[in-house]
């Protein structure tokens, strides 16, 4: 049962126009045979937007198509197909140090957000996704967390919300990797330094740009990543292939083979999902952080907080300096 905007009543609050009171709604219209997006690459698809504080009615959001459909079509397995956790510890720390409230870039399902709500801390999260949306909100209001939580249907490269005085934003496990230019992850360093205090702070989480790993070339073979069983007993294996590296725009395209089995092994239904990233070398994004107005720039390797060696994750934490230049 999706939430009601600005529900009082059980529901968490929700911001973002008409869409959220349709059920499970898609942003992006679904091809018959289940492949989403694939022949419309770089369309561009109309959802709500974000715009609070400017008092207009919500305009349509455009984003590119395939930005959207990635998470559209599994949003109901990312819970089982990322069951991580090593990352919740090091934003509780990060959250717990700065306060409320909170802002979550593309938070998905809620896979951090709601440890961090259901540690006292007050989170706004944000997500294109209406899907990933969704299953957030189902948990939210499992967990009864609705007084804490205000979730936004919404693009990271361009939101305009009513809060300003975030302690905290922060962009978990690669999100930001979904921005595919510059530009765009400009803006959304721009956007988030708008939204944040002065001495807030931003955190993201990206995958360092490995040669080994750069050097992986592309494939028409799908090779296993991960298996899961769904609630109602079916299996589902979820493959991986490396379609294109652009390693002129740094953005590498994959997609995701969903195969559901059911209960006798046969395999029921399949399903492929393209997810495109843009990998960032560690002085290009302490350079976009610059020119966004963000200062003290710290770089992990991992969510111990291991200085930064080329390996592992390419986690940052900057401070938001005063004023931006420019
Ligand atoms: C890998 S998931 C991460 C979700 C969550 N942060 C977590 O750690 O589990 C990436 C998320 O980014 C969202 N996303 C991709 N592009 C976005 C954009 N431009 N603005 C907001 N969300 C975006 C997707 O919808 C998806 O929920």
């Amino acid at each position: 049962m999706p939430g009601r905007r600005g529900s009082a009543a059980g529901g968490c609050r929700v911001h973002g126009g008409r869409a959220q009171d349709r059920p499970v709604p898609d942003c992006v219209p679904r091809p018959k045979g289940g492949l989403v997006g694939l022949e419309q690459g770089g369309r561009l698809v109309a959802c709500s937007q974000v715009r609070e504080s400017s008092g207009l009615a919500p305009a349509p959001l455009l984003v590119p198509l395939a930005r959207v459909a990635s998470y559209v079509d599994f949003a109901e397995y990312y819970d089982l197909d990322h069951a991580i956790v090593e990352d919740i510890p090091f934003y509780l720390d990060l959250a717990g140090r700065q306060g409320s409230p909170v802002l979550e870039l593309a938070c998905g399902t809620g896979r951090v957000l709601l440890p961090l709500a259901g540690a006292g801390l007050d989170l706004h999260g944000l997500d294109v996704s209406e899907n990933m949306l969704a299953v957030c909100r189902r948990g939210v209001e499992r967990l009864g967390l609705s007084e804490r939580v205000t979730l936004h249907h919404g693009d990271m490269a361009g939101f305009d919300l009513a809060r300003k005085d975030f302690t905290l934003a922060f962009a978990a496990l690669r999100s930001f990797m979904h921005l595919l230019s510059r530009a765009e992850q400009l803006a959304c360093l721009q956007r988030a330094h708008a939204h944040l205090r002065p001495d807030g702070r931003l955190a993201l989480d990206l995958i360092a740009p490995d040669p080994v790993r750069l050097a992986q070339r592309p494939s028409e073979r799908f090779e296993v990543r991960r298996e899961f069983n769904l609630p109602d007993g079916r299996r589902v294996l979820r493959k991986q292939r490396l379609v294109a590296h652009d390693r002129a725009t740094q953005v590498r395209h994959f997609e995701f083979l969903f195969e559901v089995y059911d209960r006798e092994g046969h395999l029921a239904h399949e399903r492929v999902v393209p997810i495109s990233l843009r990998y960032s070398f560690r002085d290009e994004l302490e350079g976009l952080l610059d020119a966004a107005g963000f200062v003290d720039v710290a770089a992990f390797r991992d969510y111990e907080g291991h200085p930064y060696d080329g390996t592992g994750e390419l986690i940052v934490v900057a401070r938001r300096a005063a004023t931006r230049r420019g």
